[in-house]
């Protein structure tokens, strides 16, 4: 196919994310052939690009248009993403002595989590690429996702799901007329299926950082961190960590900010990891630990993945940002979801009500003071989790 663009985007090229051999991006493509690892995409630097350039802008996450993939804007499939607010947790910092905490809502997304950062940009690549089906594999809040901006893309989308996930997650895929597949066991069986699928029928698979652009998508939510407080950034980000490509985002979006020259690379925030003890393969990873158990089930169903596939971007960015892995609880993460959401008014899912668990860990630890700048991310609303929260 010889596509003509009409490009705004400063995308150049794709590069594999082990050892950066170059592919190009005017072609569909999953991850690396050389080294099969995750394919990150790569933009023009050379060429100027203010933040003043942002203001005015739409207010969704498409304001980043040049450093989004998407050549063609009519090619866009969105459906409002993004700009999600960061909200003062004022309630639970004067109850607990924290100065600085805050919270990004990621809930007050389109279908009710970030997941719609990433399917906004996937989807939209894969229309301009000429993609007419997909398949994923999904803890919940994706597959809902993939299956509202299928639909806004007229395509076809096959969702495979978990059986023990909450109704509501089912219910809404089929709500949006995408095909349901139910799996007994985790995410990572979903994602075999999703491969057999991708080979029996030739859909494209969107599964975490196996396609590019999920990844840009959700790093949209840095440059909001960043222009949203003004262009300093917190101490810490506390991210409750399944597949990783939202802290891996972040952490992307914080280094092209700074080859932007929009932001000092002097002082970037430390990112935090949060994981359930029942499935904690990155705090493993990243300690080193072995673990010979198979990972279980969570409440916090996102983050009940027992491999990523990006695990080794996941662990650079501990490393690099001098962050910190942390796994808690079962019941520290519901209970924390509804102590927050009740003191906040905000919907806590059970992944956002993770960070704050996990932050109260590494206080006892010292290794976060209550005097920093604090953000949680908050990656999904709980609405659709009330069977795992009240039950
Ligand atoms: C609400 C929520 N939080 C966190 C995650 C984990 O996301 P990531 O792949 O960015 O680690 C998921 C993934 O399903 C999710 O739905
Ligand atoms: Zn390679």
């Amino acid at each position: 196919m010889n596509l003509i663009f009409d490009t705004e985007s400063l995308a150049t090229s794709l590069l594999c994310s082990r050892c950066g051999k170059h592919y190009s991006i005017k072609e569909l493509r999953s991850f690396s052939e050389c080294c099969h690892k995750p394919l990150l995409v790569d933009y023009e630097a050379a060429v100027s690009h203010e933040k003043s350039d942002l203001i005015g802008r739409e207010n969704s996450m498409w304001r980043y248009s040049e450093m989004l993939p998407v050549f063609d804007k009519s090619n866009r499939v969105s459906l409002g993403e993004g700009m999600t607010p960061i909200l003062p947790m004022s309630r639970m910092a004067a109850k607990c002595g924290y100065d600085d905490l805050w919270v990004k809502d990621e809930g007050q997304n389109p279908t009710g989590s970030f997941k719609a950062r990433g399917m906004s940009a996937a989807i939209s690549k894969a229309k301009e690429l000429g993609v007419k089906e997909c398949v994923a594999p999904t803890a919940g809040n994706a597959g809902g996702a993939l299956s509202a901006y299928c639909a806004a893309a007229g395509m076809k989308a096959r969702v495979i799901m978990p059986r023990h996930t909450p109704m509501a997650f089912q219910d809404e895929c089929r709500f949006y007329g995408s095909e349901l597949i139910l799996v007994d066991g985790l995410i990572d069986k979903c994602g075999q299926l999703a491969n057999f699928i991708q080979e029996e029928t030739g859909a494209f698979n969107v599964s975490t950082l196996k396609e590019p652009y999920r990844l840009e998508g959700k790093k949209t939510m840095g440059f909001e961190i960043a222009e949203q407080m003004n262009w300093t950034l917190p101490d810490v980000i506390v991210y409750p960590t399944g597949g990783g490509t939202g802290l891996i985002g972040i952490w992307k979006a914080f280094k092209e900010m700074i080859a932007l020259g929009w932001i000092s690379s002097s002082k970037l925030p430390r990112m935090i990891v949060v994981q359930s003890t029942s499935c904690a393969p990155m705090v493993d990873f990243v300690n080193g630990n072995n673990h010979n158990e198979p990972y279980g089930e969570s409440k916090a169903n996102g983050l009940a993945v027992p491999k990523a596939f990006g695990q080794d971007l996941i662990k650079d960015v501990v490393k690099e940002s001098k962050g910190e892995v942390v796994a808690v609880s079962e019941e520290a993460i519901i209970e924390s979801a509804l102590e927050l959401s009740k003191s906040e008014g905000i919907s806590f899912s059970p992944e956002g009500g993770a960070t704050w668990a996990g932050l109260q860990v590494l206080v006892d630890l010292g290794k976060v003071l209550k005097e920093e700048k604090i953000l949680l991310i908050n990656t999904g609303s709980a609405t659709k989790y009330m069977k795992n929260i009240l039950a």
